[in-house]
This record gives structure tokens, C-alpha cells and sequence, in this order.
């Protein structure tokens, strides 16, 4: 059983993400799309509304489970006894941090594979960090964020 964690902060998830959860779908046994849970952070949507999302998108995908974690990443890996971390790249700005980071969790659990996907490439200029800002002033959504949940994001953004 081939078991992958695709981790984030889904803040919220955009069509980036969802790309990347129908790549990796295809590639493993089970999919765990885990949203981090950092108390340090205030993000825009709770953890339970970015699950709430997550598991509305992956509703009719049998293999994909949502949850959230907190702590080391390594750590829950080895709880859901997991072998892969995907993680997606847009472009070589990312590639710095994503670099640092799967070495940093190959030194600490070397079992553990980061696996890199590449979003379609019109998607690789979209980060939620975006899809926040044009929210909070009212810019259009379309073509950010899946479509099934666009009016709520952007009503929640917006208020
Ligand atoms: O969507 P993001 O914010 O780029 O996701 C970052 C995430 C959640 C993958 C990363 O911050 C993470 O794994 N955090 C858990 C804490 C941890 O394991 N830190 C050490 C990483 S080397």
C-alpha cells in the first residue's frame, strides 16, 4: 500500500492545489491531504473550514483523506505510516525553500521520499496568498479557485 501525505496550508485551496491532488491521486494507493494546524498562525479560514473544503473537492475520490496535523511533518508521516510527501513547484522561486525543506525531512526521517509535481503550467503563477489579497478586495476569483467553492471563498475574503 503505497501511502502519500500532500501537505500545506491550504489557506484556502486553490486550483493549484486541486491540480496537484488529481496528479498525485493517480500515483499512489491513498492520498492524505493533511492542512497544518499552526497554532502560531492566524490564518483566514479556520482548519476545520480549509478541511471542510478539501473534503467537499475530494468527495468522489476513494483513495484521498483529509486532515489536519501539527507538529513535525516527519512525525505524522510515520503516523499514517506513509513512504512519499508530495509537494508541488511552480517555478524556480519555490524551489529554494521546497530544496531545503526535503532535505531537511530526508535528514530527519530518510525512509520518507519528497515527491515534486508541477502544476498545469497556466496555474503556476497562483498561490493563496494571492487568491487572499484579490479576495479581500473584491477581485474576481474565477480561474484561483475551484469553482464549487468560489462564491463561499470570496464572500468569506471579502467580509
Ligand atoms: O502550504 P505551505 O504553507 O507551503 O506548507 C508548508 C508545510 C505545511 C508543508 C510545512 O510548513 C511543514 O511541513 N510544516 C510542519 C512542520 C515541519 O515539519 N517543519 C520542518 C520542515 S523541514
Amino acid at each position: 500500500m503505497r501511502t502519500a501525505i500532500y501537505p500545506g496550508s491550504f489557506d484556502p485551496v486553490h486550483l493549484g492545489h486541486w491540480d496537484l491532488i488529481q496528479r498525485a491521486d493517480k500515483l499512489v494507493d491513498r492520498l492524505v491531504v493533511a492542512v497544518l494546524n499552526n497554532p502560531a498562525k492566524t490564518p483566514a479560514f479556520t482548519v476545520e473550514e480549509r478541511i471542510g473544503f478539501l473534503r467537499e473537492l475530494t468527495a468522489g475520490m476513494p483513495k484521498v483523506e483529509v486532515t489536519s496535523f501539527h507538529g513535525l511533518l516527519v512525525d505524522f508521516a510515520k503516523t499514517e505510516k506513509a513512504q512519499v510527501i508530495i509537494r508541488g513547484v511552480r517555478a524556480f522561486s519555490d524551489f529554494e525553500y521546497e530544496f531545503q525543506m526535503a532535505l531537511m525531512n530526508r535528514k530527519l526521517a530518510p525512509a520518507l521520499e519528497t515527491v515534486f509535481l508541477m502544476p498545469k503550467e497556466k496555474l503556476s503563477a497562483l498561490s493563496s496568498k494571492l487568491v487572499r489579497e484579490i479576495g479581500q478586495f473584491g477581485g474576481d476569483l474565477k480561474d484561483l479557485v475551484p469553482e464549487p467553492l468560489r462564491e463561499r471563498v470570496a464572500k468569506r475574503l471579502k467580509a
